[in-house]
């Protein structure tokens, strides 16, 4: 069994992360050294994560009181409804804040449980299990919670952080193709804002890295992305400067979300993949980055199969509903949509520079799709 251990240290919290085949069998102990005060645990599930797996984490924790919760998961779970249920739930079990909140499920289960956990009782103790690959390189660590509201993605929330994550590598052998590839997406997003090593390695090993039976390409993926992660979220906790880089793609991805109503027709990952060939393409036509940069992106996408087409799910004549979104993204401010472009392979815009008009946007969509 090998297992990298990542820290992640702000100037408020310090947690650690564990990755690898067997990592789960840390548990137990990191559990209790973590909270020492802790007698009840709430497990939060996703329904999908596999019974072997539910079962090895009851296992794990089976000194504590234990309750635990399925769910079965889509965007929708993420609503203010079901946060209050779950609140008040929590609060007929009798929980205080020296027990814990363990989520076991992919990003949607982390931004959801995270949420609670950060609003009960002013903040109970919160530990993520990451299921899926796109919770293992990004959602489960930073301490973004929230839940979707009617005008768009993500706009109810807070910045709350876990006090342990650990990403058990095998627990992400039953996710099916289309989940690899969400999380494929996040991988790639960090080779391109950071790391152009990286992305040449993504070049050589993402076929093999998407077959999902690979530990070593797995646990490399993963652990090169929280740290490009981690150097973007640390110092800048709240995103108030460069940890709005981690939005290269996302604006448009949360715009396509909001705007097909959070369908599986289109999920997360699949809109990010959309979104950063978008924002490629913008910056191509901005004069930010070159052709040949665009085309080594979209050789990846070629490569693997990955959806790149806005058209497969939108008519043009509905683009300007995703514009529409986008300005409502929380990172913009004066009515215009901030964005981050690319410059090249590992480097992009500076957060802040490019803020382009509602009307403009509208005219652009339909040239860079
Ligand atoms: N907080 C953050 O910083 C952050 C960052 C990126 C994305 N997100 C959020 O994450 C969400 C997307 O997360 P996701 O892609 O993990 O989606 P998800 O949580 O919907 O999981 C994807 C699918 O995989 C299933 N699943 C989970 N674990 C499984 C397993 N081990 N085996 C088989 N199936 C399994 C789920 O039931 C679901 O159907 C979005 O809501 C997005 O906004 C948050």
């Amino acid at each position: 069994m090998r297992v990298n251990k990542l820290n992640v240290r702000n100037v408020e919290t310090s947690y650690p992360i564990f990755i690898g085949n067997g990592a789960i069998s840390l548990l137990n102990k990191q559990f209790r050294s973590s909270f020492p005060k802790t007698k009840k645990v709430a497990i939060i599930f996703d329904k999908n994560v596999p019974v072997k797996f539910k079962n090895k984490i009851k296992k794990q924790l089976k000194k504590y009181n234990i309750f635990s919760k399925e769910y079965l998961t889509n965007e929708k779970l993420k609503s203010f409804k079901n946060v209050n249920n779950l609140v008040e739930i929590l609060i007929k079990e009798n929980f205080n804040r020296n027990d814990c909140l363990v989520a076991v499920g992919g990003g949607i289960i982390g931004d959801f449980v995270g949420f609670v956990a950060s609003i009960f009782k002013r903040g109970i103790n919160f530990v993520n299990l990451p299921s899926t690959l796109l919770a293992q390189v990004d959602s489960s660590i930073g301490g973004k919670t929230g839940v979707n509201s009617q005008g768009g993605k993500n706009l109810i929330g807070s910045f709350y952080q876990p006090k342990l994550v650990i990403s058990e590598l095998s627990i992400l052998r039953s996710l099916p193709k289309r989940e690899m590839i969400c999380g494929f997406a996040e991988i790639l997003k960090y080779a391109l804002i950071k790391d152009h090593k990286f992305f040449y390695w993504i070049l050589k090993n993402s076929q093999n890295l998407l077959k999902n039976n690979n530990d070593k390409l797995l646990l490399h993926a993963i652990t090169k992305s929280c740290k490009n992660k981690i150097y973007f979220i640390v110092n800048d906790e709240k995103e108030s400067g460069k940890r709005m880089i981690l939005n290269f793609g996302h604006t448009f991805a949360h715009g396509i979300e909001a705007a097909s109503s959070f369908s599986r027709k289109i999920n997360h990952g699949e809109a990010v993949l959309i979104g950063m060939l978008l924002a490629t393409k913008l910056s191509v036509m901005k004069n930010k980055c070159s052709i040949s940069t665009l085309n080594k992106i979209k050789r990846i996408y070629k490569m693997n199969n990955l959806p790149g087409n806005l058209k497969k799910y939108f008519s043009p004549n509905k683009y300007h509903k995703i514009v529409n979104f986008m300005v409502n993204d929380k990172k913009n401010e004066d009515n215009k949509i901030s964005l981050i472009l690319l410059k090249k392979i590992g480097k992009t815009t500076t957060p802040g520079s490019i803020k382009i008009s509602v009307g403009e946007m509208k005219k652009i969509m339909k040239k860079i799709n």
